[in-house]
């Protein structure tokens, strides 16, 4: 049915993952909790929305799905059951063939992944899965709804939704970056998902350099043209246009002023006390740079003697795909670097680096964002980053420093441009992607800069209580330039 005048339109927004922890607590007993993001937040007052996705935990008893079916329906949320090809699709796939390629890390020299018949199985499973999260859209698609596919893992199912019903209405959304065409193209099934994805009515990036490399590939691989409007092909146009993902700043700001999370700020205060403490918050994942995150305090450390004991780097790294060999990898490598730099500049009661394998709740979160002089953000490839914009708007206080880099989507959305003045990189620009009260706060930013820019900038750098956004290729050799 198409909805009646004055409805919301119904929109089914299909994910890997579904915005839903899941916990089993008996044997058809569930416990359910929304995580919400910048999606959530975003799409759900403008339509009706549900969610199609995996549910995050794989179960194998007919009760067990029953009951997280239930379950998950009063959040609007409709599970697609992915145990039979999860591994080939996820671990080998998704996350150890597109995701290297699409950071521009081309295919993982590894003999797990170099030989034509794991890829094929790997291949295989991913259309196989993207077949499963069909067959569920089919069973709850009524007409006149929306289908928004996101990301990376769903790239066969625009063209698998066309060819079951052409009239369906279908977006899809890539969170992470699109690679230069010579990248791409050493992906073997290139031209088969570029072809799928353009089925789409309209196709989103998060900033103006993701898509234009994704036209230009599609103009040299496929031969096909691309306009101001996206791709032309044979007299069809899928539309290709930027949509950068924001935060939703209130929620952070409201959490800030809870009397919880300033006793949480209040004793980290406490224990760093004296000491300037630079904050990451990251996964686990080779493409944030965290080994070069360091190997940048490390040198910093090194070079400068008098900094040692005055300052602390506090590293969340959320463990994330323990079943891809990189992962793997980068967690023993960052291990090992942890130890090192521990024990070279670490006494008995002081040590310079803190590094958590977890992540930490979301008032907590809050509260480090909220008391860190500095957030080190050093993705060497990143789709956005929403790290970055979380910092900004804990900020309230302190007016601390995010070095961001330039390799993250959120440098495009963050700034227009950067100047080095009195030692430090200050971007001038102002935060279009985001919502109202951060606008507000960059807004003031702006003011100060407008009158005299050079004046107003040596003045920015003096006062300790203003936000300076720098942007750096990596963390290395910029630590001396923010103290
Ligand atoms: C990136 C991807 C998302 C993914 C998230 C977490 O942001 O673009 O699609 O959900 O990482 O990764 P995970 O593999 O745990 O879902």
């Amino acid at each position: 049915m198409t909805p009646a005048c004055g409805e919301r339109p119904k929109l089914l927004v299909v994910a890997n993952r579904l915005p839903v922890s899941a916990k089993r607590t008996g044997e058809n007993s569930w416990f359910l909790e929304m995580s919400p993001g910048g999606l959530v937040s975003g799409v759900t007052a403008q339509f009706d929305t549900k969610w199609v996705g995996w549910p995050g935990v794989d179960v194998y008893d007919e009760v067990g799905k029953n009951a997280l079916s239930k379950a998950l329906a009063e959040m609007k949320c409709i599970p697609v059951f992915l145990e039979e090809v999860f591994d080939q699709y996820y671990n080998g796939y998704c996350n150890g063939i597109l995701w290297p390629i699409l950071h521009h890390m081309g295919l993982p020299q590894d003999d797990h992944h170099d030989t034509n018949k794991t890829s094929q199985t790997q291949y295989d499973a991913y259309k196989k899965a993207n077949r499963l999260f069909l067959d569920v859209i089919i069973d709850n698609y009524e007409e006149g709804d929306i289908v928004w596919c996101h990301d990376y893992h769903l790239m066969f199912l625009p063209q698998y939704l066309k060819e079951y019903n052409s009239k369906i209405k279908v977006g899809w959304f890539l969170h992470s970056p699109f690679p230069s065409s010579e990248v791409y193209k050493t992906l073997p099934s290139r031209s088969e998902l570029l072809r799928s994805v353009l089925t789409a009515d309209l196709l989103g990036f998060h900033t103006y350099d993701f898509a234009r490399h994704f036209v230009s590939t599609c103009t040299r691989i496929l031969g096909v043209e691309g306009t101001h409007e996206g791709i032309v092909d044979q007299g069809r146009v899928t539309r290709v246009a930027v949509f950068p993902i924001g935060i939703d700043p209130d929620r952070f700001i409201r959490t800030c002023k809870l009397p919880e999370v300033i006793q949480q700020m209040n004793e980290l205060k406490e224990r760093f006390s004296g000491k300037k403490v630079i904050l990451g918050v990251d996964r686990l994942d080779m493409i944030k740079g965290i080994p070069q995150k360091y190997l940048g305090f490390e040198k910093f450390l090194e070079e400068n003697p008098n900094w040692r004991h005055k300052v602390v780097l506090v590293q969340i790294a959320v463990p994330t795909r323990n079943g891809v060999p990189e992962y793997q990898k980068v967690k023993t490598q960052v291990h090992g670097l942890v130890g090192r730099i521990n024990g070279r500049f670490g006494s008995v009661s002081s040590l310079p680096i803190h590094h958590l394998d977890c992540s930490v709740n979301f008032n907590y979160l809050c509260a480090l964002y909220a008391i860190a002089d500095v957030m080190l953000v050093t993705s060497l490839r990143d789709g956005m980053n929403l790290v970055s914009y979380e910092f900004v708007a804990c900020q309230e206080a302190e007016k601390g420093v995010l070095v961001l880099s330039e390799f993250a989507g959120a440098g495009q959305s963050l700034g227009a441009g950067a100047l080095l003045s009195k030692n430090r990189l200050i971007i001038l620009g102002f935060f279009g992607t985001l919502t109202e009260p951060m606008h507000r706060r960059t807004k003031e930013m702006d003011l100060k800069l407008n009158p005299e820019v050079k004046g107003t900038l040596e003045a920015l750098c003096n006062d300790p209580k203003t936000t300076v956004v720098v942007l750096s290729r990596t963390g290395r050799n910029i630590l001396d330039q923010i103290f």
